[in-house]
């Protein structure tokens, strides 16, 4: 048989052996138009007398991302994936799927019917419909058990983590790895299942599920540990229905679970906000007059500062391969900070999360030094010492001195003016802002502030960088703390404004940790330390009462075991002694307390953030509000099925924040509280944030 295409999929015959390709690029998602392509080449095979087996492949990079997430706001057309699926687990042939680049979600269900499966020692396999508010919805909550056991099932469904074909070997899930399955080889090995092969269904494989009563245990310890923790509860919790009724009942009874929950997920508010952000991530890789032809690729870097946060960058450069110095003023401030990097991947290599191996290559990586000199070589140099202007000033206009001139000059601050470290030196085009979180060498997100002289070079070669170490980047305008610490300080505003009205820390961050967030303002506080705030709001002459009154009484937060709570550890528990001090600072600037509610605390501390951030895209300093959302969830743990602020803000309707926000404006008489002219402008149109700068 030639080779016959069908649309995105062709079939070739070699050696008796029906090769089937899909080809849709990008990722041979299997949207509509693939799937029909495949159940008519299945159709066509099913009558060719010839064919043996067929050998199911993938091109574009992929074998398949799973299924198309943009489908998702309506019901499947028909063939759905389920019925796809069906077809393959029992056609009249075996089916072997070859496994090259990513087979996830609704793509590695479809090789989990097939036969058997190959892959290629780069492959990756992965359920990952968790990070989508979803739950596997073909067959994977009843397959994946059936091949690899409960246990490493439940792990792979609730973290969403794909895995290497190395594990996936060892677990199972894959037949054989080898290089290029879907050539020669691959069609050589199928030929000869058809012949020997063990052709029974994956649904009708019990070993691996035997002995019900003791999966149960294993399944309700291992469901009790990850929902907790699960970044999705109700898309966790539906996951663990299916899985345990495929195990318990029969794949029949798991699948009907599945379909009925997967349904649900599909049409759940936070499903719709997980694929939302999914699309805004990658939005934000696309910021407008970013060209990514016009980076210089990194092969040095260097960071100035072994503090913490230079220490973290450092080894978050050195983990992507990246060789970088790593420069100090003092002896005394680089050996701390290069035994915090030591301490740091020692406790990795413990908990398993590097190898030995890779811990010594990355160390091999950092090179250090008390001169400047040492980063002649650099291509792009990151500044990450102490928080103040004019001691970055100084290292700018130093380092101007030392590094090549077409090197890139970038500022880890949090809050300053990249405008103004610019200025003090002769090139500033080549400065930007590379705005990294706590602990660097950890958190996912790095805001680039593109400065008003910045070129198209430099921003490219920082958001490439970036974007090489594996962590988002998302383009920001010059403001003091740009969108996440601008918005951050509002929030921490009535966070404050709260406690003099009413409320207590406690009752304050339970809000937050209702509402999704890891741990509440106060909790956060007492964890950073509060000296630091107190320190600089002295500095620049600003005070927070209650913050300032818990300083002056010694409490730090944790650190000194006391601070918006009491600590016995890490444990935490209210203390009658904050309540009286808050009591008697509102006593003393004249405020009469009121009890105040769930709700105006949740809108108080949300929807001036908001307000912020449509202020943020009015001056530009945010291209969408998706990239705002993107931050917020990355940086500063927003709980992803809310989307983020601005999406939850589309969700509520801008009509009735907008009016909230001037209901907090009349009651606290705090006019910045009022809906800035974006907000009631789109409010005033009926419009959301989404689409606002498309
Ligand atoms: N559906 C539709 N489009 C997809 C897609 C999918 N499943 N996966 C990726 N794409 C698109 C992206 O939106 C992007 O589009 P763009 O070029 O217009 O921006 C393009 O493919 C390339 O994707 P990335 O920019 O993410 O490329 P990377 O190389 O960085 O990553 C990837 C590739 C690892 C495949 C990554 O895209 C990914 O993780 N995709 C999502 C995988 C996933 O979640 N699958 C499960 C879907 S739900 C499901 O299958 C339900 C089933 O159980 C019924």
């Amino acid at each position: 048989m030639s080779e016959v295409s069908t649309g995105p999929v062709s079939v070739d015959m070699v050696d008796g052996v029906a090769r089937v390709s899909m080809f849709h690029p990008p990722v041979n998602a299997l949207g509509l138009p693939l799937r029909r392509a495949l159940v008519d080449a299945l159709a066509g095979i099913a009558h060719n007398r010839q064919a043996t087996a067929v050998l199911l492949t993938g091109q574009a990079n992929a074998f398949s991302a799973g299924a198309d997430i943009t489908e998702f706001n309506a019901a499947a057309g028909s063939p759905d994936l389920r019925e796809l699926v069906a077809l393959v687990e029992d056609f009249p042939l075996p089916v072997i799927a070859a496994i090259t680049g990513v087979a996830l979600g609704g793509g590695l269900e479809l090789a989990m019917a097939a036969t058997a499966r190959l892959a290629d020692p780069e492959a990756r396999l992965g359920l990952p419909e968790i990070t989508l508010g979803l739950l596997p919805g073909a067959g994977g909550t009843g397959r994946l058990p059936r091949l690899v056991g409960p246990e490493r099932a439940l792990d792979m469904i609730l973290s969403g983590k794909p895995i290497s074909a190395a594990q996936a070997r060892r677990d199972g899930l894959v037949d054989a790895v080898f290089s290029d399955p879907a050539s020669k080889d691959g069609v050589r090995w199928a030929a000869h299942f058809a012949l020997k092969g063990d052709r029974t269904r994956t649904r009708d494989r019990q070993h691996k599920i035997a002995g019900a009563h003791a999966v149960r245990g294993t399944v309700a310890a291992l469901a009790a540990v990850p929902l907790r923790k699960a970044k999705d509860p109700s898309a966790a919790q539906a996951a663990i229905d299916a899985i345990t009724a495929g195990i318990e009942v029969s794949f029949d009874a798991g699948a009907r679970v599945e379909r009925e929950k997967f349904e649900e997920r599909r049409q759940s508010p936070e499903s719709a906000a997980q694929r939302y952000l999914f699309a805004a991530e990658r939005a934000a890789r696309k910021p407008k007059n970013l060209n990514p032809g016009t980076a210089t690729r990194v092969a040095r870097a260097g960071v100035v500062g072994a503090g913490t946060m230079g220490g973290g960058i450092a080894m978050a450069l050195a983990a992507a391969g990246i060789p970088v110095t790593l420069v100090e003023a003092e002896q005394s401030a680089l050996d701390r900070g290069l035994a915090r990097i030591e301490q740091n991947l020692a406790t990795s290599v413990a908990h398993g999360s590097r190898t030995e191996a890779d811990a010594s290559s990355e160390r091999a990586l950092i090179e250090s030094s008390l001169d400047y000199g040492a980063l002649a070589s650099a291509d792009l140099v990151i500044e990450a010492a102490f928080e103040d202007l004019p001691v970055k000033k100084d290292i700018f206009a130093d380092l101007d001195r030392h590094v090549r001139e077409d090197a890139v000059l970038a500022s880890n601050t949090s809050y300053l003016n990249i405008d103004a470290l610019a200025a003090g030196t002769a090139h500033p085009e080549r400065v930007l802002g590379l705005h990294f979180f706590s602990p660097a060498n950890v958190m996912p997100l790095v805001e680039v502030v593109r400065g008003s002289h910045t070129n198209a070079e430099a921003l490219a070669t920082g958001f490439e960088l970036v974007r090489r170490i594996g962590k988002t980047p998302v383009v920001v305008g010059v403001c003091h703390g740009f969108v996440g610490n601008r918005m951050l300080e509002v929030r921490s505003g009535q966070a404050e404004r709260l406690l003099l009205e009413g409320a207590l820390p406690g009752q304050v961050d339970q809000v937050l940790t209702d509402f999704g967030f890891r741990m509440g303002p106060f909790a956060m506080g007492d964890m950073a330390g509060l000296d630091i705030g107190w320190r600089n709001r002295k500095a620049q002459g600003r005070t927070a009462p209650v913050s300032d009154a818990l300083c002056e009484a010694g409490r730090f937060g944790q650190k000194t075991g006391t601070g918006y709570y009491a600590y016995e550890g890490r444990d935490r528990r209210d203390d009658a002694a904050v309540a009286k001090l808050i009591e008697g600072v509102s006593a003393k600037l004249g405020i009469v307390r009121r009890p105040i509610s769930e709700q105006e605390i949740l809108e108080r501390l949300t929807l001036p953030m908001i307000n912020e951030g449509a202020r943020i895209l009015a001056e530009g300093i945010a291209d969408l509000p998706g990239d705002i959302d993107v931050i917020w969830v990355k940086g500063y743990n927003w709980p992803a099925y809310r989307g983020g602020p601005m999406w939850y803000a589309d969700q509520m309707g801008l009509a009735l924040v907008a009016a909230r926000l001037r209901h907090y404006a009349l009651l606290t008489g705090d006019a910045s509280l009022a809906p800035s002219a974006l907000l009631e402008q789109l409010a005033d149109d009926g419009a959301t944030f989404d689409g606002y700068g498309r």
